[in-house]
């Protein structure tokens, strides 16, 4: 056992620019340190450190972590070697404690999420090869048993508590968390896959966050999913990224298509460099993803309406994050296939050949506004600007706005000047750069901001009133910095911070928005911050409870309410709306 307090002196003693620099040669960008990332392939750099802050963060594979985590991935080292490693450079010598007693290390859960899912997909790859059935599938769905290796693909048997043979206990609190069982109100445990191929999902580092299981035949859901858990968010993962990282910068293009099966089946006709999206429409943060591995982002949707509705919530998203030069294109199938039956039937050089037609982004947009209205009639003409405004005004990239203004506003019969005028939005074309910082940012949780002050000064958990008690992730992970924080001794630092929660169940929370700070320089007013934002939180809150206690007093007044509320009412109105 390492004491905590060693880990935290350790952190501090070194700077985490020199123990990177060892490794990966860095250079200075404004408050921070870049390199291209060390962990995947890139072009250019979006490997971030902060020497203020200690951490480092890759915006376009979501690494991260300290000067320990940094040597523990680098090297493929364990926690232990990685701190001896790191003292022996900063010349002291690591001080070691008798274990602590059961009870005092209830607070330090950290079990490693990752190796119980890789457990779970070594069982299920195990499955797989015991299971006639799922093995038949597979091969009437085309698949060889190089590609099911290629992404792992496994069988979860049928049965209820399967688990209890690949895990020593099941009781483990682990297995909840990584969202592989279920546990019932008599708090009774059984296995979430049941009788389902297995789809594990991997993050940029190659390690399994999640897992698609899909029905043998039919059964609903088709597809049954992790539930969104410390390692997992669905909304940030994108199906065979790992698998596709290498393909995605030799072609140069990424394909985003809507299925797993989609995935693999294109891979095994030799196109390698398709992602999914898990059920989910193509969230703003999937497109930053894409955008900064490859300048060429295709997607392709299915021929059915979901498909359409699908390509124009992609496209919505991908506006605002749009930077000139990048290269967006949409592919439509035939209207009975999907990527996975289109190639099966017409071959990968058809494939190729139709991506080679795809839309551009700003085709589509106009093909899309020209076909809802009618363009002969004055009304078709205002129905037009009016579609048109919440786009055109989402996009930030100079050229492909103004390319796009002066398409519309010609479609309208009217000048890039009326139109500009009409939407009230600044006129391109004298100052591009300006249009540029103007990108709109979309709107953040308050319990989001406060983490983030949280992680850019932790000492200020200290000073979160202790008996609030807002529910939520964002909440939990909040109270459970404030504990933390409580529990150190002295001024506690982000990166000690960080390191403590690493592999807990507020990891990848906790990631964004390390990943959001590193933009806040070391001048930003961060107490102010924080005092802002706690009030509104508070005025949040009381006007939450005010809206409870409206409800109960509809049409009964004050009569509506028992004692306690009325009294809560009396205060909250007291308590006047704070700046
Ligand atoms: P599809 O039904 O198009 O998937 O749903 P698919 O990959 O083509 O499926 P099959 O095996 O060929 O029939 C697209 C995606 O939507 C999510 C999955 O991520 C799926 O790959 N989905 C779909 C779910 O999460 N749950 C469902 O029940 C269905
Ligand atoms: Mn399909």
């Amino acid at each position: 056992m390492i004491p905590k307090n060693f880990i935290h002196d350790l952190l501090n003693r070194l700077d985490i620019v020199d123990v990177i620099e060892r490794y990966v040669p860095l250079k200075k960008a404004g408050a921070n340190y870049v390199a291209c990332c060390p962990f995947h392939n890139e072009k250019s750099p979006s490997f971030t450190v902060s020497q203020n802050k200690q951490f480092y963060h890759c915006f376009g594979c979501g690494a991260h972590g300290t000067a320990i985590g940094f040597v523990m991935e680098h090297g493929g080292l364990g926690f232990v070697d990685a701190v001896e490693e790191l003292a022996r450079g900063a010349g002291v010598t690591v001080p070691r404690e008798a274990p602590m007693p059961e009870q005092a290390q209830q607070h330090k859960v950290t079990p490693d999420l990752y190796e119980v899912m890789q457990s779970a997909t070594r069982y299920y790859r195990d499955q797989l090869k015991l299971s006639s059935p799922a093995i038949d599938y597979l091969k009437r769905r085309g698949l060889s048993g190089e590609v099911a290796l290629r992404f792992g693909i496994g069988y979860a048997p049928q049965g209820w508590q399967n688990l209890g043979i690949a895990f020593a206990n099941y009781q483990d609190s682990s297995l909840l968390e990584t969202g592989l069982v279920i546990e019932n109100e008599d708090g009774k445990r059984y296995d979430r896959f049941r009788d389902r191929i297995m789809f594990p999902i991997v993050n940029a580092r190659g390690q399994v966050i999640g897992f698609g299981g899909r029905v043998l035949d039919s059964g609903d859901p088709k597809y049954l999913n992790s539930p969104e858990t410390a390692l997992f968010g669905k909304g940030r993962e994108l199906y065979g990224l790992f698998q596709a990282l290498k393909p995605i910068r030799t072609k140069r293009q990424v394909l985003v298509v809507e299925g797993y099966m989609d995935v693999v089946a294109l891979a095994q006709h030799g196109i390698e460099y398709a992602v999914a999206t898990l059920g989910t429409a193509t969230t703003p943060y999937h497109m930053q993803k894409l955008l900064r591995l490859t300048d060429k982002v295709m997607f392709c949707f299915d021929g059915d309406a979901a498909g359409q509705r699908a390509a124009w919530r992609a496209m919505e998203n991908a506006l605002p994050q749009l930077i000139d030069g990048k290269n967006i294109g949409f592919l439509f199938l035939p209207s009975r296939h999907d990527p996975d039956s289109f190639v099966r039937e017409h071959g990968t050089a058809a494939f190729e050949k139709l991506l080679q037609e795809a839309l551009p982004l700003s085709s589509y947009v106009l093909r899309e506004l020209s076909t809802q209205v009618d363009l002969r009639t004055q009304e078709g003409r205002t129905a037009l600007l009016q579609l048109a405004k919440p786009l055109l005004t989402a996009i930030s990239a100079p050229t492909t706005a103004l390319l796009l203004r002066k398409e519309v506003a010609a479609l309208a019969g009217i000048t890039q000047a009326e139109l500009e005028a009409l939407y009230a939005i600044k006129p391109i074309g004298a100052s591009p750069r300006r249009a540029l910082q103007k990108a709109a940012r979309p709107v953040v949780s308050n319990l989001r901001v406060l983490l983030r002050c949280l992680l850019f000064q932790p000492d200020l958990a200290r000073e979160l009133p202790e008996n609030w008690m807002p529910v939520g992730a964002e909440a939990a992970a909040i109270i459970a910095l404030a504990e933390w924080s409580r529990m150190q001794e002295g001024a506690v630092s982000s990166a000690a911070m960080i390191q403590n929660f690493q592999g807990t169940l507020h990891e990848s929370l906790l990631a964004a928005e390390q990943a959001e700070i590193m933009q806040w320089g070391e001048t930003f007013n961060v107490v102010a911050e924080f005092h802002d934002v706690l009030t509104r939180l508070r005025n949040e809150q009381r006007n939450q409870q005010l809206q409870v206690l409206h409800a109960k007093m509809h049409g009964a007044g004050m009569k509506g309410l028992d004692e306690q509320e009325r009294s809560l009412y009396l205060q909250l109105l007291q308590r006047s709306e704070l700046k």
